[in-house]
């Protein structure tokens, strides 16, 4: 399974990507916002660090918008994927962009449907919004096990993108559902290091050592 990370935040990003396991980032106009700068320079200085797929979320809403926003897009690194929402007008964008060779991750996946109309888009990528559906009493792991099912039975190309994930066993739950990519907000990644009996048995360890060392 592919790692990105959920974050725009730059910090973050070369902590990631200093792991030497990271292959790409996703970004949203929250997430940027959150950072507090232009949004162009912000996505350029992303690509500076991480040398993978950078998914870059379109802000118009309707088809004809969205391409030529995803054109310019497209000048500014040769790893930036268009973020498309999962609307009418994103699937029709997403043909347009997919038939020309432009990478596309369509967001604000909610249901297996919006993920097959997606697929027969052409889109690269399909994030299912675990967290969010879990957050109104669904179980938004449910909808990643279907889709990854339903793209199986008819081969389609599109890779799930398990998002809007919250906590570490949603990466292991993604990861049985055989989601192709998780894209992991910083805090869960370092959550996933950490375990109480490699600590103390690290600590031990480094006891004996100094019993022993000369
Ligand atoms: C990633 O592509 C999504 O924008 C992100 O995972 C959404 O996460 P949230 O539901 O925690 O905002």
């Amino acid at each position: 399974m592919k790692f990105f990370i959920d974050t725009a935040n730059l910090n973050e990003i070369r902590e990631a990507a200093s792991l030497g396991i990271l292959d790409g980032v996703t970004t949203n106009p929250s997430l940027i916002a959150k950072e507090g700068k232009p949004f162009k320079e912000t996505i350029l200085a992303i690509c500076n660090v991480v040398d993978g797929p950078v998914s870059v979320e379109v802000t118009a809403t309707d088809a004809g918008g969205m391409c030529q926003q995803a054109r310019d897009f497209t000048t500014w690194h040769k790893n930036v994927v268009i973020k498309l929402p999962t609307t009418r007008d994103g699937v029709k964008a997403c043909k347009c962009l997919s038939d020309d060779g432009i990478p596309t991750n369509l967001t604000l996946c909610f249901s297996a449907n919006q993920a097959l109309l997606v697929a027969k888009a052409g889109a690269t990528y399909v994030s299912p919004f675990v967290g969010r559906l879990d957050d109104i009493s669904h179980v938004g792991m449910d909808l990643v096990r279907d889709v990854v099912q339903i793209y199986k039975n008819y081969g389609y190309k599109t890779q799930v993108l398990a998002a809007s994930l919250r906590h570490p066993l949603h990466v292991v739950e993604a990861a049985l559902a055989g989601a192709h990519v998780s894209t992991i907000p910083f805090k869960v990644l370092d959550l996933m290091f950490r375990h109480p009996l490699t600590d103390r048995g690290l600590d031990q360890f480094l006891k004996d050592w100094e019993k022993v060392k000369s």
